[in-house]
């Protein structure tokens, strides 16, 4: 195995020691192997007639030939560093997830009360080089057969960006293989396509601690954005609500993430004390908006301090009722403009009338109650819903992989020289229509949201 850039891991040295016969008793049977082919070939396809270099090595790529192995499908290495989790996954043209490997911060932001980019770009530096050998060991294929590497180099923390970026350079220079920059939306819209047979076109929703988009996705590389939060995302204002409600300091919540945490105790609580508009009500497109719900969740919270007469920083009695009240809000307000976008979609023919599926992705799909609100919507709209499986929702490598096997396949955007390439904390996704969609200006019909 080529050693990675950094320090190198004994045990991957001592499998690449023991491994050394056979691996050169297959770079033979690999060398016989390929001879055939390309006479089968040339005798067929006359593909090799008077070959030139860079049709043979073009050939080979096709098949990710390498001396001493043939593979028949194309294999991505994926790493992502965009925000707060180290990740990398080795993933094949089937969608089988050969060897992934992740470390999160959450644990560290957590404590910290959120995400301090230094801080996020110093764990990233100790752990990518090990997460990246820990996700090739685990694929036990050797670093030679890679058909590509696909590293997330946008929208994201700029310090983090640098890291996983610097680091594939380093990589893709020392193994000579192609550059698939990746654009982290893409990644997770494209990542239901791993898990579950879906056709272009589709709606997809993104929801997270960072984003929150609705997009037509028309292929690989072809989005048309109907809509984005104005402000905030919804993760990060559920983030801020429960540190707000000092949840970290619940003995039922003190490990999990803001969202989560709201979640677990609405379960307990009663949305019906609290009556809190939706945002954006009488706008008619499909933005988003968070930050004046959390500054209402605020003066709520205050309000109750001073009822409860307890200090800031403590357990209100209410906490679970305000966490029922605040996610059954924004589970309404996520709804209602997926809702305008699925009737906007179907309206201009962009969508089937009666096979649209809409993917829903990002860490805020692994929320229950939200899905279930948009279950109610789907099934009003004839639409199919899809979910990709939680440890896919939240960032991951594989997600970043897939992107590149889907970008290989389509030919789009591999880079085989990688000068000149940056990373872009901020880059929209795809064409955005979302004037447009405001001048549609579609009333949507008002639905039960009993969840
Ligand atoms: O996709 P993700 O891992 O990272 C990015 O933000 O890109 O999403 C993390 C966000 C956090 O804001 C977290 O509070 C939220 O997803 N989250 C949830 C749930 N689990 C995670 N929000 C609502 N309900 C959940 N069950
Ligand atoms: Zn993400």
């Amino acid at each position: 195995m080529t050693s990675l850039p950094g320090r190198q891991s004994p045990v991957c040295a001592r499998e690449r020691q023991s491994a050394g016969f056979a691996r050169e008793r297959r770079r033979v049977l690999g060398i016989i192997y390929i001879l055939v082919i390309m006479l089968i070939l040339n005798k067929t396809a006359r593909v090799f007639f008077k070959p030139s270099k860079r049709k043979v090595d073009g050939f080979l790529r096709s098949f990710n030939f390498h001396p001493g192995t043939l593979f028949l499908h194309k294999i991505v290495l994926g790493i992502e560093t965009s925000c707060d989790d180290t990740a990398a996954a080795v993933v094949d043209e089937t969608g089988n997830v050969l060897g992934e490997a992740i470390h999160s911060q959450t644990e560290v932001h957590l404590k910290t009360g959120g995400i301090i980019p230094p801080v996020a770009q110093q764990l990233h530096r100790e752990n990518i080089q090990r997460i990246v050998q820990e996700a090739l060991c685990a694929s036990g294929i050797s670093p030679s057969v890679l058909s590509a590497i696909a590293t997330t180099i946008k929208p994201g923390l700029a310090l983090s960006l640098g890291v996983g970026l610097s680091f594939s350079l380093q990589l893709v220079d020392q193994l000579k293989k192609p550059f698939i920059p990746i654009h982290h939306m893409e990644a997770h819209a494209l990542t239901i396509r791993l898990t579950n047979k879906v056709e272009f076109p589709f709606l997809v929703l993104l929801i997270s601690g960072g984003h929150c988009l609705l997009a037509l996705v028309r292929g690989v590389s072809d989005f048309l954005l109907l809509g984005k939060s104005l402000d905030i995302a919804p993760g990060d204002m559920l983030d801020k609500v429960a540190r707000r409600l000092s949840l970290i300091k619940h003995p039922e919540c003190s490990t999990m993430s803001g969202g989560k945490a709201i979640e677990h105790l609405a379960k307990q609580g009663n949305r019906f004390h609290f009556d809190i508009n939706p945002p954006m009500q009488r706008a008619k497109n499909c933005d988003f908006s968070f930050s004046g719900l959390q500054h209402v969740i605020d003066k709520i919270i205050m309000q109750k301090e001073k009822e409860e007469g307890i200090e800031k920083g403590q357990i209100l009695s209410s906490a679970a009722d305000i966490a029922a009240a605040v996610q059954h809000t924004t589970a309404c307000h996520i709804a209602k403009r997926t809702h305008r976008a699925i009737l906007f979609c179907k309206q201009r023919d962009l969508l089937s009338q009666s096979n649209a599926v809409l993917v829903v992705s990002g860490g805020v799909a692994s929320n229950l109650y939200i899905r279930r609100a948009l279950e109610i919507v789907t099934n009003a709209t004839q639409c199919t819903l899809l979910c990709p499986p939680p440890r896919l929702c939240t960032d991951n490598g594989i997600m970043i992989a897939w992107n590149g096997i889907e970008r290989l396949r389509a030919g789009l955007g591999i880079l085989d020289n990688i000068e000149g390439v940056r990373y872009e904390p901020k880059c929209p996704l795809g064409v955005d229509i979302s004037k447009e969609v405001a001048e549609a200006a579609i009333k949507v019909p008002r639905l039960k949201m009993k969840i």
